[in-house]
């Protein structure tokens, strides 16, 4: 059989609080009921005790040998006790000499047991022939030399009587005791749990529209004001990365928007005053670089996602770091024959070194860094890629790109790492896409978990460093 539990915490709470009273109650209700029980048959015992030296004074032989209990005892009030006593007196070869009118001719315990009453007040408790419960005591008494057992009985039924009436007191206690419980306590776990329940309803109304509204701290220290507190912190991070995205997105349309009016210009003017072949050859020309350029930001703006999306040490392998530069030089071959540009590596023994990262991630930083110093440089200059390892533990692998271009201020140290910043400078401007490949660059390389910046000391020209992690035996 399977129990239904109670579906909200608040139930589950009293519930459980009930049980445990419950159990605590009845336990308490047992103690007390025989501790009842024991000090009211002890509390009989002692006034029996009483009233069998009392009897012991009234009882006497009369003229005729027959033993009597004197009668004028009963001048003043008795309790009931008293009047329903019952008494049987025996002498020592067991003959029946009194016997009381409340035995109604039965035996208070038949005949006397082995040493009985030898200890002063024999106490026992025996059940009549008639089903009655008796709490006897025994006792030698002697009268006129004769030596007489005494046995009185009081009868229990009263004592039980009480007790059962005490009992179903105490069973009726309880369940008042708990359903008065159980109605607290469900106010106070009711009133402890309201604002949780505040917390839900303001929590359900939070969407992307109004996720700057934040659940109310009402008590900050205790356990709700602490979940408030966390749950407001993880809403302002989703609020800055909503920001974040909106923004991104924003940028990436209007970066889309212009190349895609000047496709749509250019062919307007064409299909307007264009005349001949050559005409047409032209604007198609333009289109074609135009689109080129805005395939390059939509893959620029895939990459971002995709290395936005993989986890920190994804498919990590070891290679040459020299290895993967030259084949990105090759790639640019075109563009390097292009400007005229030297290409000169220093130190490339340090560069021979095992590098330990995402290969196909860092090529794309490699790739960016390289086309910007390229692109950057002017005709006939040179382009140095010197190699060189940090001393402390974390050993990485600094590979710096040094061209001999315009370089870049002070205050844009950071900023070109952002995305869509392309700077204003004229020297450069010219020269700008969409302002997306240092940002790639940067991405990928936290990914790795390297590190990417522009040398701060460099007077002429630029100097881009990339830190990238040194494959270690010891730590794999
Ligand atoms: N080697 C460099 N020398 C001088 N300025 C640079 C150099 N590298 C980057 N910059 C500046 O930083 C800006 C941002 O570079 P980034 O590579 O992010 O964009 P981009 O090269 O303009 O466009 P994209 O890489 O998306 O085609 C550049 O526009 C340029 O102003
Ligand atoms: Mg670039």
């Amino acid at each position: 059989v399977r129990i239904p539990r109670p579906k909200n915490i608040r139930s589950r709470l009293t519930l459980w609080y009930l049980l445990v009273l419950a159990g605590l109650l009845l336990i308490y209700a047992a103690l007390v009921f025989a501790f009842q029980y024991v000090v009211l048959t002890r509390q009989i015992a002692h006034d029996e005790i009483q009233d069998v030296e009392t009897v012991e004074g009234l009882l006497y032989f009369n003229l005729q040998g027959t033993l009597q209990l004197r009668q004028d005892y009963y001048s003043r009030p008795q309790s009931h006790l008293l009047i329903d006593r019952m008494m049987e007196v025996r002498d020592s070869s067991d003959n029946v000499l009194y016997r009381s009118p409340t035995l109604k001719r039965m035996s208070l315990d038949g005949a006397t047991r082995k040493g009985e009453g030898d200890a002063s007040f024999d106490q026992r408790i025996i059940r009549l022939q008639d089903g009655l419960y008796v709490l006897v005591i025994s006792h030698i008494h002697s009268i006129q030399d004769q030596e007489l057992l005494i046995r009185l009985g009081y009868s229990l039924a009263p004592l039980r009587q009480r007790m059962l009436q005490f009992l179903l007191l105490l069973l009726l206690a309880v369940p008042i005791a708990l359903a008065l419980a159980g109605f607290t306590g469900q106010m106070i776990a009711k009133r402890a749990l309201r604002p949780l329940e505040r917390m839900t309803t303001r929590a359900e109304s939070i969407t992307a529209s109004n996720l700057s509204s934040r659940l109310e701290v009402k008590n900050p220290d205790d356990e709700l004001g602490q979940m408030a507190r966390v749950i407001n912190h993880l809403l302002d991070r989703l609020e800055q990365a909503f920001l974040h995205l909106q923004r991104f997105t924003s940028d990436a349309a209007h970066e889309l928007r212009t190349p895609l009016a000047s496709i749509r210009t250019i062919g307007e003017v064409a299909l307007e005053k264009g005349h001949g072949s050559e005409e047409y050859r032209e604007a198609l020309g333009s289109i074609l670089e135009e689109i080129s350029r805005l395939n390059e930001t939509i893959e620029s703006l895939l990459l971002l996602t995709k290395a936005e999306a993989t986890q920190t040490g994804n498919r990590q392998t070891t290679f040459i770091a020299i290895d993967l530069v030259n084949e990105v030089l090759s790639l640019l071959e075109v563009v390097i024959e292009e400007r005229n540009v030297t290409v000169i590596q220093e130190n490339d023994s340090e560069g021979k070194v095992e590098v330990r990262a995402d290969r196909s991630l860092l090529r794309v930083a490699i790739l960016n860094v390289l086309h910007n110093a390229l692109k950057f440089s002017p005709n006939k200059s040179v382009l140095r890629i010197s190699y060189s390892r940090t001393a402390n533990t974390s050993t990485r692998l600094l590979i710096a790109f040094q061209d001999q271009g315009p370089g870049i201020s002070a205050a844009e140290y950071q900023r070109v790492f952002d995305r869509f910043y392309t700077s204003s400078a004229r020297a450069t401007a010219s020269q700008s896409g969409a302002g997306l490949g240092l940002s790639v660059a940067k991405l990928v390389i936290d990914r790795i978990g390297g590190a990417v910046w522009f040398d701060e000391q460099t007077q002429s020209g630029a100097m881009c460093i990339i830190a990238v992690p040194i494959f270690n035996e010891s730590s794999t």
